[in-house]
């Protein structure tokens, strides 16, 4: 299917005290995609998603779900989207059944029990149902909202960091559970600031900073292309990096914490074998010796640095 689930060109957002939240931004989030929006605190994510979920009020730009007008088709758009804020607000009075009956009528559904049933399981509310909002734990308020996006089936769904305050057992099980939506069809939008999850969920990333769009790209395209790869050897306390070695060692980049020595592997594969023999002609045998590959964190910090530097 190479319909556009989420079309969004050059959005900005100035809020009323003049700060410059959003900037020109445009992505495009192809339906059925897993789709990582990232950067770090204060660069805009929300300002996005909450723009897009009628809580903050729109800038410049345009926003289309699946081709309708998301500032102006509001109605429809409500219908065929499900929103995780990132701010936990509930009426505190209700229990989890009722938050998720009451949900589906704002939508203009009748509940689908069945689906409510599903989701309390599936989101692990089930022992919480007797309690009411204001007596659930952070995690569990976070899980009640996931529940709460879902209930009236939307298309796509719009995560702005679901996990955030979610056990690492139960953040396993969500990640589950949304993966399964996704291979049923909903196209999923997530901020997150748990870049393994990213990492192991998307199949694209978009990195705002500073309100503008960084990266765009493909994750596999991503991580091949930018991640890199080292070799690190110890030699033990002491160790010293002259500046002969760096130079000896050049090709490869050598850093040294005062224990060992670490190169840099040119390509995706391969490299090894000569940063190995390089080291251990200059330095002898180490005492011990692995190979690190970079993660999307690594990645993430390197393209976001404030330096700029990539
Ligand atoms: N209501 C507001 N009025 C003025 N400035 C705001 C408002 N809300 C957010 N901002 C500012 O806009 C910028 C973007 O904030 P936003 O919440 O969108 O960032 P974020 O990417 O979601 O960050 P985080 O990762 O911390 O959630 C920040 O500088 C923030 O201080
Ligand atoms: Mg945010």
């Amino acid at each position: 299917m190479s319909e556009i689930a989420l079309d969004l060109r050059h959005l900005s957002k100035v809020y009323a005290n003049g700060k410059v939240a959003l900037e020109d931004v445009s992505l495009q989030v192809p339906a059925g995609t897993f789709y990582a929006l990232l950067g770090p605190n204060g660069a805009g994510k929300s300002t996005l998603i909450n723009m897009l979920a009628d809580i903050v009020r729109p800038g410049g730009g345009t926003a289309r779900l699946f081709g309708h007008d998301m500032f102006r088709e509001r109605a429809w758009c409500k219908r065929h989207m499900g929103v995780v804020p990132q701010e936990v607000a509930f009426d505190p009075f209700f229990n989890p059944r009722e938050v998720l009956k009451i949900t589906s009528g704002m939508f203009g559904c009748k509940p689908d029990m069945a689906w409510i049933d599903e989701l309390l399981d599936r989101l692990e509310l089930r022992e919480q149902e007797r309690k009411t909002t204001r007596q659930l734990s952070g995690g569990m308020r976070r899980r009640l909202l996931v529940a709460q996006a879902l209930v009236h089936k939307p298309p796509l769904v719009i995560l702005d960091e679901p996990t955030a305050g979610v056990d690492v057992e139960l953040r396993r099980r969500l990640w589950d559970f949304m993966r399964e939506l996704n291979a049923a069809g909903t196209t999923i939008l997530l901020t997150t600031h748990y870049l393994e999850e990213a990492e192991e969920l998307c199949e694209h990333v978009t990195i705002i900073d500073r309100g503008r769009v960084g990266t765009d790209r493909p994750m596999r395209e991503l991580m091949r292309e930018v991640a890199g790869r080292y070799l690190w050897l110890s030699y033990g306390e002491g160790f010293v990096l002259t500046d002969a070695d760096k130079e000896a060692l050049a090709a490869f980049q050598p850093r040294s914490n005062g224990r060992g020595v670490c190169l840099t592997l040119r390509h995706a594969q391969g490299g090894f074998h000569e940063a190995y023999e390089a080291a251990v002609a200059r330095f002898g045998p180490p005492q011990d010796a692995g190979v690190r590959q970079e993660d999307l964190e690594d990645v993430f910090i390197r393209l976001t640095r404030k330096d700029n530097l990539s």
